[in-house]
């Protein structure tokens, strides 16, 4: 596991992008795996704007982590709608190449299925993962087996006051989702890890120094070939 630390979330986030636009560099056919949540929205903006300059992610795959259950993709919650608004509108990747599970399938255990079918067609080169406040990856909450593959999870309490933020009120916040497994994330070439903030320097201190186990499940990160963990000051204060 490397470790970069960053004055700031712009820096770290400038960063990040260097290495995802490496990767799209490298090989314009990639399929890259990407987060939600507040801490990417710095690596999208640049990659929105290296789009701009003329990078293209016209042949690149994209995969997404998780998904609301119950939320559409005109939810402005939903994932779907997210990555819509925050990152694939303005790229010029091809809407048929993004995938992420839908969350309002009639038959959740298929879609699951089915979304774990098309992930074993692809090899992931680079996966961009936050963290939970409870060391969570994806929604592998804790206690989640490191071999799982695209599961529905039950919320735990702590992610749903986590991101009852976005929400008008906690009762909004679903309490169930579908998350790729950590035994799927692990299969990426790469795994580039962002935190930032105090609330998560307990979850990045256990992921980068605790023990290996399913009570913090970004720890198993540290058994990863490649995994780059970028973060600012403050997440990593309680690493010396
Ligand atoms: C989102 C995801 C989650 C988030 C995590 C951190 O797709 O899979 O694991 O990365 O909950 O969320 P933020 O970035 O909002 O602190």
């Amino acid at each position: 596991m490397q470790l970069k630390v960053f004055k700031n979330y712009q820096e770290m986030s400038k960063y990040a992008s260097q290495i995802v636009l490496d990767v799209v560099a490298k090989n314009p056919q990639c399929t890259l795996g990407f987060a939600t949540g507040s801490t990417p929205l710095g690596l999208y903006g640049y990659l929105k704007q290296a789009c701009k300059d003329g990078t293209s992610f016209r042949d690149v795959s994209a995969f997404n982590l998780d998904e609301y259950v119950g939320l559409d993709a005109s939810h402005p919650q939903s994932y779907k709608y997210f990555m819509q608004h925050n990152l694939f509108n303005e790229l010029d990747i091809l809407p048929q190449n993004c995938h992420i599970p839908c969350g309002v399938a009639t038959d959740l255990q298929a879609e699951c299925q089915n979304y774990s079918k098309q992930l074993a067609k692809h090899t992931i080169a680079l996966q961009i993962l936050g963290i939970g406040g409870n060391g969570h990856i994806a929604f592998n909450e804790p206690g989640t087996s490191f071999q799982s593959t695209t599961h529905v999870v039950q919320l735990s309490p702590k992610t749903i006051a986590d991101n009852a933020r976005f929400f008008d009120s906690i009762d909004q916040v679903p309490t169930s989702a579908l998350t790729m497994g950590i035994g799927e994330i692990m299969k990426a070439q790469c795994i580039l890890v962002l935190a930032n903030g105090k609330n998560k320097a307990q979850a990045v201190f256990n992921m980068v120094k605790g023990p290996i186990s399913t009570s913090c499940p970004a720890s198993v990160l540290q058994t990863h070939p490649n995994c780059i963990v970028v973060c600012d000051e403050e997440s990593a204060s309680l690493l010396n």
